[in-house]
């Protein structure tokens, strides 16, 4: 294990360019989160005015703590777990500040055993739509596949194992020739989908009704849920809080200023949510269907619209495919910090660490495989009245979306904003005067606040 300071930040370690980091972190951001969950969430609190409250928290809290988590990783030039290590020495803070590098590597580690049982759906999906399984089928008969997949733990798990070996296949291979090959090839890709799917809905969805929808804001319809909603789906999206961007930030070369990458790296993943919506609801309008549908939007709702549509049976593979490449992108960089980690403090190659650290997630993810069926109603936490109910899944997906995240944000602002030295701060931000104060007023107090509110809601 090498003690010197910012291992990574060696010239043939490093992201090629700006835009090469700009491509992996957008792709980390671009998921699930995106495409499956932005437009569901949106369906169900009445459009307009929710996206516009979505729009202010992705402002006012993602961007702070996507800015500080980046600077914070690039300073360190480490894993989570050694980049605050070598911070809190180098900063003279509290050693308590460590607990933001284990919080975000564990975290990683659980959410990608969830994360990619849920991409093993999108493969099963593309197959689906591939091979006109929703055409001419009714509301019944989709259902009946999805519950069907969501019954079969043979089934769930060899996908899940499929998608664990791709994305293990990416991150063995390094940040050059693996994560960056693969987010140069997938993310002008997704672009491409992602404006074949709009076309596709402009031509025979209801397109107008969908525009006015997610545009035209009725307050009325909006709720203080609502409005929590939409504050934790900001930081959920930007993949901030777990230290996945302190991650990639170690990678990113001291003459790229993070504040602009980060306002372009908000910008492309607003930009893919609000077009994910303007492809889904002209589809789910046209056909009669209704857009709070909830969690089963896209995989029930959708192929629903597919199975009428002439061209349904291409342009719902396309959908399908669309959404497999956001999940990769976001999951490579979910294994990043464990393989970081790995190498660091157990001096395992990379390779190595890509294989054993997929090996346990995959292990790990069986849990969230059977509590779709045979886990059912294993409620491991059920003698506690507010995990009632709750499976393995659901308590995962709770550790780590609403604590984990929420409190490693939560931490990552507060060390930024409060605990650091201030002098190199505007220089490694890339913010000067004016702008610099009023960034720092809003890392210091807004950004806080909003996630410790949306924190103390979501466990009440
Ligand atoms: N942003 C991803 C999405 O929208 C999900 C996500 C949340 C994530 N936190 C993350 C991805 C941390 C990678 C790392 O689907």
């Amino acid at each position: 294990m090498s003690e010197s300071t910012q291992p990574h930040q060696q010239a043939n370690n490093l992201w090629s360019s700006r835009m090469a980091f700009i491509l992996a972190a957008a792709g980390s951001a671009v998921g699930l989160g995106n495409i499956w969950k932005f437009p569901y969430i949106t369906g169900e609190n009445g459009g307009g005015a929710f996206v516009l409250i979505y729009l202010a928290c992705i402002f006012l809290i993602g961007v702070p703590v996507l800015i500080a988590e980046t600077m914070i990783g690039r300073r360190g030039g480490q894993s989570p777990v050694a980049t605050m290590r070598t911070l809190t020495k180098t900063e003279g803070t509290a050693r308590g500040w460590r607990a933001i590098g284990w919080n975000g590597v564990i975290a990683s580690f659980l959410v990608l055993s969830f994360y990619a049982v849920i991409g093993g759906w999108a493969l099963v999906y593309i197959g689906k739509a591939a091979t006109g399984l929703f055409t001419g089928a009714d509301a019944e008969a989709i259902g009946g596949q999805f519950g069907g997949l969501l019954a079969n733990p043979w089934e769930l798990l060899m996908w899940h194992s499929v998608f664990m070996v791709i994305v293990v296949f990416i991150v063995g291979r390094g940040i050059r020739s693996g994560l960056e090959k693969a987010v140069n090839m997938l993310m002008p890709l997704l672009f491409v989908l992602l404006v074949a799917m709009v076309i596709y809905a402009m031509n025979s969805g209801s397109f107008g009704r969908a525009v006015s929808f997610m545009f035209s804001p009725d307050f009325s319809k909006l709720t203080t849920a609502g409005v929590l909603t939409a504050l934790g789906h900001a930081a959920f999206t930007l993949s901030i809080g777990i230290g996945v961007l302190m991650a990639y930030g170690s990678y990113l070369p001291k003459t790229v200023n993070i504040a602009r990458t980060a306002m372009t790296i908000a910008v492309v993943d607003t930009s893919v949510a609000l077009l994910a919506g303007l492809a889904i609801f002209p589809l789910v309008f046209a056909n009669g269907l209704e857009p709070g549908a909830g969690p089963g939007l896209i995989f029930v709702t959708l192929p629903l619209a597919f199975g009428q549509m002439s061209g349904g049976a291409l342009f719902g593979t396309i959908f399908f495919a669309l959404l497999l490449v956001a999940a990769i992108t976001s999951a490579i960089s979910m294994l990043e910090p464990v393989v970081e980690w790995l190498e660091e403090h157990k001096g395992v190659s990379r390779a190595k660490s890509a294989i054993g650290g997929g090996l346990a997630i995959w292990f790990i993810g069986i849990g969230t495989v059977l509590s779709f069926n045979v886990w059912e109603s294993v409620h491991p936490l059920g003698f506690i009245p507010f995990f009632e109910g709750k499976t393995v899944f659901d308590l995962l997906d709770f550790l780590v979306s609403n604590l984990m995240m929420p409190l490693g944000g939560l931490a990552i602002a507060l060390f930024a904003g409060w605990a650091m030295k201030r002098e190199s701060l505007p220089a490694d931000i890339g913010l000067q005067g004016s702008s610099y104060k009023a960034f720092m007023f809003v890392l210091r107090y807004l950004t806080p606040a909003g996630i410790a509110v949306v924190f103390l809601y979501n466990l009440l």
